[in-house]
């Protein structure tokens, strides 16, 4: 079984470059469907997620090239089927983006309900809503989602949660219903932004993405266009937590540092110096860090992708700190984890995690729960004395390109490994 192997307590060290953003990619990639002309998108991840989307899209008949590992063309013209297969849905939860990009383009859509990663409920009643309002009729039968409308009509919707998924699917559809959409307290997540901006560039009518209300005025069709995708946000939290964890000093390269504010408050909270550049940031960490409160927000709040990167950092800072999970449910299944390193970690009420922070911790044999907190077990790993090995790292693989390949060029001892022998082979050339 493939598993991370880790020898921790070593900062990293240099210049990693990050990807392009995997949730923008995955709207992004079900929007361009809705062209009947070449769409060609760079900047795209190598990440499992956008390799499924890609198959997804072969399997209704889009037409893709992948013209490099990050470069792919796509053609929605030869779409002959309006009909998601379950193994899609299964493996990943954006797929239901091709419910609003199949039913403005087609009016008729069929998706099963999704499933993903298991950190809380997760219903799709905001999408559904949305679509209702365009005057699309949408029913479950046996798990399988049937959306469909004779037209659909530009109409005033509110959303009562702010939902990233919700925002870029109904936004989708609205991009080719008749007249005039208000879409009112919507996500402004970069990623609902860098959707908009690629519909635009297809020749779309979006307004005000990145506020509280987005305006779109429907289209008859979308022509073809090149984009490229915005740098990831998460990846970009990730490393800097990993630098700050690991008391080191990390160059992230290749990001927009407005979209990081959240991350860097909190890192210069704990003690960390954190300097901006154009397209950049640095971390440096040198002593302990101190303790502080988090509460995942939508943005410009704190990201929910980034709580357990911080929470492994704040397992290791000084003193007790409060971190509240106010977007899922389940956030937290990654602490029991944590307790097998000497992470004193209590959660209170399921979404509220106490945390006194440890001086060292230890390594252990873990299981990646989930994608991000799969990411935030590999920072305790690196932070960690002694050996750390991470199962389940399939979830990792789906939002992170090459994620240990970064690290090693970052100075960590980390390797991907699949037997025990190879396991062995890593602790000789490090012991
Ligand atoms: C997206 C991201 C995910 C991130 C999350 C929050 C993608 C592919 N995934 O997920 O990585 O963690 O945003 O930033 O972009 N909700 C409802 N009804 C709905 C939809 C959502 O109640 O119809 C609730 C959810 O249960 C959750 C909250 O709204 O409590 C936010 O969820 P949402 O923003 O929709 O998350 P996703 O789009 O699934």
């Amino acid at each position: 079984m493939e598993q991370l192997i880790i020898q921790g307590g070593i900062p990293l060290v240099g210049e990693v470059t990050v990807s392009g953003a995997k949730n923008a990619a995955l709207g992004i990639l079900a929007a361009s469907v809705m062209a009947d002309e070449d769409v060609t998108i760079d900047n795209l991840p190598d990440v499992d997620d956008i390799n499924m989307l890609l198959d997804a899209m072969e399997s209704i008949g889009a037409t893709v090239v992948r013209i490099d590992r990050h470069t792919v063309r796509i053609n929605g013209k030869t779409i002959d089927r309006l009909v998601v297969d379950d193994v899609y849905m299964r493996k990943i939860r954006a797929s239901y983006y091709f419910i609003g990009a199949l039913l403005g383009k087609y009016r008729r859509a069929q998706v099963p309900v999704p499933g993903g990663c298991d950190i809380g409920q997760r219903p799709i009643d905001l999408h559904l809503k949305g679509f209702g309002a365009l005057g699309a009729q949408v029913e479950i039968l046996d798990g399988t989602l049937f959306a469909q409308a004779e037209r659909l009509t530009g109409c005033h919707i509110y959303l009562d949660k702010v939902s990233v998924g919700a925002t870029i699917n109904v936004m989708m559809a609205a991009c080719m219903a008749d007249g005039l959409t208000v879409m009112e307290n919507v996500a402004k997540e970069p990623h609902v932004v860098d959707v908009a901006n690629f519909l635009n560039r297809l020749g779309a009518k979006i307004k005000g993405a990145g506020t509280d209300t987005i305006r779109i005025r429907g289209v008859e069709k979308l022509h073809g266009g090149d984009y490229s995708i915005i740098p990831d946000q998460i990846e970009a939290g990730t490393f800097m937590c990993a630098a700050a964890a690991t008391r080191g000093d990390v160059m992230v390269k290749n990001v927009i540092p407005k979209h990081l504010e959240a991350i860097v408050a909190k890192l210069q909270d704990i003690g960390c110096e954190v300097l901006e550049f154009d397209d950049a940031v640095r971390v440096v960490s040198k002593a302990r860090q101190r303790s502080t409160n988090v509460m995942t927000l939508p943005y410009p709040g704190f990201p929910t992708d980034l709580q357990p990167q911080m929470t492994v950092t704040l397992a290791l800072a000084e003193g007790t700190s409060v971190v509240t999970e106010s977007i899922f449910e389940n956030r937290f299944r990654y602490v029991d984890e944590l307790a097998r390193m000497g992470c004193n970690i209590q959660v209170e009420s399921g979404n509220v995690a106490i945390i006194r922070g440890a001086a060292q911790l230890r390594g252990a044999k873990l299981c990646a729960p989930d994608l991000r907190a799969g990411a935030a077990l590999v920072i305790a790993g690196l932070a960690a004395q002694g050996y750390t090995t991470v199962e389940e790292i399939g979830y990792i693989k789906r939002g992170y390109e090459h994620f240990d390949e970064k690290l090693r060029e970052l100075g960590a001892a980390i390797e991907l490994v699949d037997s025990q022998r190879a396991v062995q082979k890593f602790k000789l050339k490090t012991g």
